[in-house]
């Protein structure tokens, strides 16, 4: 065992353990908001880590028997904790001004599409610079330019909008039997390929859609439906021989909009999910609905979804208001009941 202190909370964690896993498993335990902001980390993807460096911190003693401290910020999700290490994160002006020079880099190239980008509202790069970033940005050359195209018959790739964070190349890796996706060329010019976009179309290659924290791969059975936060997340299962079978469903009204994987209080998946519920089943009655979504309300979907619970009980509350003066004023010629 280790022990570690993250913005001066000490804890005891298994060797072998990441600074950032040590700093999460403080955040369930204390309820606090310590552990870094990850792009590129995932925790179900083995290998994966390493690229955006947003989850960097500052170690300011190696460890117990070499206390000296690291001389630059280390990438939290591929560096492991050290017994007597001490490290900051929200703690250091210093180290949050470096992540912001980092989002500075991750937006470099990004456009600022939000207003008719499909993850819009469920974009892990627009809460990072929400959170993280300059109000300014101080690059003055031309982005990057790519035409859209569809890899396959459900995914879009907005190659403008990725981030190079390789979560869908180790899906493809990691999850599906025949890889026919990864990044070609280098640098500048690197991107997402399919290798003469083929297609990709084993059974597991929808989630490459879920762990894209950018808007570079979206559904293309949803796009430009609605936008997320007018839609109810609700979680659904049903008996499925390919995967657990347990969703989240994304409706309006009766109608279900979109089918994704659950997500966890990291923007993880819970469980991989098959191509075949996520877009073969797109009717209520495929589903055994569990019931509402718990919605983390710093999110931009509860906002809206608080607003309608307040708006729904306001409605009622006049209803019933209402029907109290209906059936004061009684029958007769003015009966405002049969209005
Ligand atoms: S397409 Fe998305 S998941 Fe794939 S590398 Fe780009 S940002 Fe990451
Ligand atoms: S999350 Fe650690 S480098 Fe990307």
């Amino acid at each position: 065992m280790a022990k570690v202190t993250i913005d001066d909370i000490t804890i005891e964690v298994p060797d072998g353990t990441s600074i950032l896993q040590a700093a999460r498993m403080i955040d369930e335990q204390h309820g606090t908001h310590i552990a870094p902001p990850t792009m590129c980390y995932y925790s179900k993807l083995e290998t994966s880590g390493g690229y955006c460096r947003t989850c960097i911190v500052s170690v300011t003693q190696g460890s117990e028997k070499d206390p000296r401290p690291m001389p630059k910020p280390v990438a939290s999700c591929r560096t492991n904790v050290m017994d007597g290490m001490v490290v900051k994160n929200t703690t250091s002006p210093e180290l949050l001004e470096a992540r912001a020079g980092v989002v500075e880099f991750l937006l470099a190239n990004h456009p600022l599409d939000c207003p008719i980008c499909d993850q819009a509202g469920e974009c892990h790069l627009q809460d990072l610079s929400y959170e993280n970033g300059k109000e300014e940005t101080r690059y003055e050359f031309n982005r990057r330019r790519f035409d859209p195209i569809d890899i396959g018959p459900y995914v879009k790739l907005h190659m403008n909008r990725c981030i190079l964070c390789y979560r869908c190349v180790k899906v493809c890796d990691q999850l599906t039997d025949k890889r026919v996706h990864g990044v070609i060329n280098r640098g500048d010019h690197s991107e997402i390929s399919t290798y003469i976009e083929k297609a990709i179309d084993n059974d597991f290659s929808g989630n490459i859609i879920d762990v894209c924290p950018v808007g570079a791969l979206t559904d293309r059975t949803f796009r430009f439906k609605s936008r997320v936060w007018y839609t109810n997340p609700v979680d659904a299962h049903r008996g499925c021989e390919k995967c657990s079978g347990k969703v989240r469903l994304w409706m309006k009204g009766d109608e279900v909009l979109r089918v994704t994987a659950r997500k966890d209080q990291w923007g993880e998946a819970e469980q991989f999910i098959c191509n075949t519920c996520r877009f073969d089943k797109k009717k209520t009655s495929d589903w055994t609905i569990e019931g509402p979504t718990k919605v983390n309300h710093h999110s931009v979907i509860a906002q809206n979804h608080d607003d309608l619970r307040k708006l729904q009980v306001g409605v009622k509350k006049q209803i019933h208001q209402l029907d109290g003066v209906k059936s004061e004023l009684g029958k007769g010629p003015l009966d405002p009941n049969n209005i």
